[in-house]
């Protein structure tokens, strides 16, 4: 069988990607045939299951939501945490017994599980049933293997090249709103993170070629976009270019809204600051990662800023971006976190009253720096820890939803809402969920909402208005 080629450059930032060589040949030989697609992780993860999505469809396969059902299933996973990997690891024992006496039951290991090769090395020793892993790096090769593995040439390729492959295809979940991702990779190495070891170096893409894909964007139809790096404001360093230049390119665009995750402290510059003042159509939410808010783990973290420093950039945001909201993420029981190190994050929390936080108990990584420091604290104690800082946390939370109750906010409208059928939902411009009793006809749409309820995960409103333009 003649297999695509390819046409993957050498340098790193390639030419376009297989999917437009896709043709009826391969569709021939996927034709009523359904793949099943869970996505496990972060918003890179949603985003790369998108151009999974988008070239299994090209292959001619249907979606399904019944695993059962299916002749592919694709785990796009995650390895950010030890639980993560358990909920993975869980699903494929399901996966094993459906696999068994059938012969179009394909199973394949994509994201950033597929990126450690010690776990690769165990888990295709334990798990021979595995038909192929692919990478993050290396998404575009999927329809290839697919093929060469329904042909029964069974081949299993993980790649940690740092190739960019231009052009993806992205079957996305929304209509409305868009992820873009802007760089790849990280270069950090925070002591805990697996990340730089799953996702590679950071590398950016070109701007030209993502205010492109932002303009093909607003064209179709799109509201808002989100500009996706793991690292988001280091962008350009690589290729000289800054974050803040393109941020004000992707606002000149005129898309109506535009937001970014996620920052690092250390890379956040005045620069950026001023763009995001400028430009009503720069959403103002910030998520921030504080980690931690001692400084001595802080240092243990690498995470190359102070409790003050991070303190002092918190207050320029709040003075130079009216109505900003900022979210973050903590990690309770870090290697040596003592109980005065914890009272420090617990103090920086009630400083900057986040709108949100994201919080979780350390978990160590093989083959990261803080996998190997001696970790005195027991499970429990962390435990009792995390649940402390979430009362703090969803206090501050609920508090400064608390203050939008009667006021009237701009809600782009995404569609039904989970909670009740009768109501649609939407985000804030500050990245708020809010539940909308309202007319089905504003999805799509960014309209006025009046707040009528808050709470400390999501706010209830009522439909007051289209918004009109100026
Ligand atoms: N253990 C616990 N939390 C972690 N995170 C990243 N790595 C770990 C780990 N090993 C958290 C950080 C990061 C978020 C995405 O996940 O807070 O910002
Ligand atoms: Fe991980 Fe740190 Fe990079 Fe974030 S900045 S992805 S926490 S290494």
């Amino acid at each position: 069988m003649h297999l695509p080629d390819l046409n993957v450059a050498k340098d790193r930032t390639s030419k376009e990607n297989v999917y437009l060589d896709l043709n009826e040949n391969y569709q021939k030989v996927f034709k009523d045939k359904k793949y099943f697609l869970r996505t496990y992780g972060c918003q890179m993860n949603v985003h790369d299951s998108e151009a999974i999505r988008s070239y299994l469809e090209a292959l001619g396969f249907t979606n399904t939501e019944k695993v059962e059902e299916a002749n592919v299933v694709v785990l796009n996973t995650c390895a950010i945490r030890e639980n993560a990997r358990d909920k993975v690891v869980g699903f494929l024992g399901k996966c094993h017994y459906l696999k068994k006496n059938r012969d179009d039951f394909k199973i394949v290991l994509a994201g950033c599980m597929s990126e450690q090769p010690d776990f690769i090395e165990s888990i295709l020793a334990k798990h021979k049933y595995i038909d192929i892993v692919i990478g993050t790096h290396n998404i575009h090769e999927l329809p290839k293997l697919l093929l060469e593995n329904f042909s029964k040439q069974t081949i299993e390729v993980y790649s940690n090249s740092d190739e960019i492959i231009e052009g993806m295809h992205y079957e996305r979940d929304s209509k409305y709103t868009a992820w873009v991702n802007i760089m790849y990779g990280c270069d950090k190495f925070c002591t805990y993170c697996i990340v730089p070891y799953t996702r590679g170096r950071e590398r950016s893409r070109k701007l030209e070629s993502i205010i492109k894909e932002v303009e093909e964007l607003k064209d179709k139809g799109y509201l808002e976009v989100t500009l996706l790096g793991q690292n988001v404001n280091a962008y350009g360093q690589d290729i000289g270019e800054s974050f803040s230049h393109l941020l004000e390119c992707v606002a000149k665009t005129g898309i109506k809204r535009v937001r970014f995750v996620t920052s690092h402290p250390w890379n956040f510059t005045d620069g950026m600051l001023e763009v995001i003042s400028k430009y009503d159509n720069i959403m103002p939410y910030i998520h921030l990662p504080l980690q931690s808010g001692s400084d001595k783990i802080l240092k243990r973290m690498n995470r190359r800023y102070t409790k003050e420093e991070y303190l002092t950039l918190f207050r320029k945001m709040k003075k130079m971006i009216p109505n900003v909201a900022i979210t973050t993420d903590i990690i309770v029981g870090f290697p040596g976190e003592t109980k005065e190190d914890f009272e420090d994050t617990l103090d920086v929390v009630k400083t900057c009253e986040f709108d949100g936080a994201y919080t979780f108990i350390f978990s160590p990584r093989v083959g990261t720096p803080a996998a190997l420091m001696e970790d005195k604290t027991p499970l429990k104690e962390k435990e009792e820890r995390l649940q402390e800082l979430n009362t703090l946390v969803n206090y501050y939370s609920n508090k400064s939803n608390q203050k939008l109750l009667g006021k009237t906010v701009e809600v782009l409208v995404l569609g039904d809402s989970e909670k009740d059928e009768s109501k649609v939902y939407g985000y804030t411009d500050t990245m708020k969920l809010v539940n909308v009793s309202g007319p089905k006809d504003i999805i799509g749409k960014i309209v006025s909402v009046k707040i009528t309820d808050a709470k400390s995960f999501s706010l209830d409103g009522e439909y007051v208005k289209e918004k009109i333009e100026a």
